[in-house]
């Protein structure tokens, strides 16, 4: 089994760390500083499998790389972590492009929205890395569970290398989606960081988190 990387100790960070780790995975979790008290409590927990250094640190261990950092410090993680750490590697990218800045709800950062997009920005950042978004339209413990949603959700999955994608598919099958469609290039996660606006309005309209899309065809 390939080594993975986790960039980003938040909810995210922990909840596909964790589910690695019980899928027999070995894994390092990435954060600013090599003693992040979140990921020291992360590794305490979880056993000798995981470990947690800085992204630098992470990011050259891992064979497969997950992103899940904050969306507007993606860019600067990834610097942070290595350009050349990233070379051959599947990158894949779960995080929203969204600005806080004004409250709740948040926007979509403008200059990477619509006509562009995080994904494709981190794609143009390490070029030798493949990245693949996916993952980010549902909260963390659907991502890991697609069941959690009480049905049997759609995954998206968008990037331009189709090894990188089938490598993506077999860890979704591994958190249980069954049905996933392949969007096509990186630029087609427009598509999907667009969707977080709909996600974030059906959470606020039903009070319930435990959802995802479904593509009826
Ligand atoms: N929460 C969900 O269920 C959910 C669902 C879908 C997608 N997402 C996306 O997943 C990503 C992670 O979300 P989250 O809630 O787990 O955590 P988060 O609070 O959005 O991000 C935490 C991570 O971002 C890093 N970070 C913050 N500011 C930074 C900076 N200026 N420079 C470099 N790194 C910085 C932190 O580094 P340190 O470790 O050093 O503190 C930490 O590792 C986000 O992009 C979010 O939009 C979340």
């Amino acid at each position: 089994m390939k080594k993975i990387a986790v960039l980003g100790t938040g909810m995210v960070g922990n909840t596909i760390g964790t589910k690695l780790i019980e899928l027999g995975y070995t894994v390092m979790m990435g954060s600013r500083s090599a003693n992040n008290e979140k990921a020291q409590a992360w590794v305490a927990a979880v056993g000798e499998k995981a470990s947690a250094g800085t992204f630098e640190d992470a990011a050259k261990f891992g064979e497969i790389i997950f992103n899940c950092t904050k969306g507007e410090a993606s860019l600067e993680a990834i610097r942070m972590a290595g350009i050349e750490n990233f070379t051959g590697k599947t990158v894949i990218d779960i995080a929203n492009p969204l600005d806080f800045s004004k409250g709740m709800p948040p926007s979509l950062i403008p200059e990477l929205s619509n006509t562009n997009s995080l994904g494709e920005e981190i794609q143009k950042l390490i070029p030798d890395g493949n990245v693949v978004k996916t993952l980010n339209i549902v909260n963390c413990e659907v991502m890991v569970d697609a069941k959690r949603s009480g049905g049997d959700p759609t995954m998206f999955l968008c990037g331009n290398k189709a090894d990188a994608k089938e490598e993506v598919k077999t860890i979704l099958q591994q958190f249980s989606w069954s049905d996933i469609i392949d969007l096509g290039d990186i630029t087609t996660a427009r598509g999907t960081e667009m969707l977080l606006p709909i996600w974030l309005r059906t959470w606020f309209a039903t009070g319930n988190g435990y959802f995802a899309f479904k593509i009826v065809r």
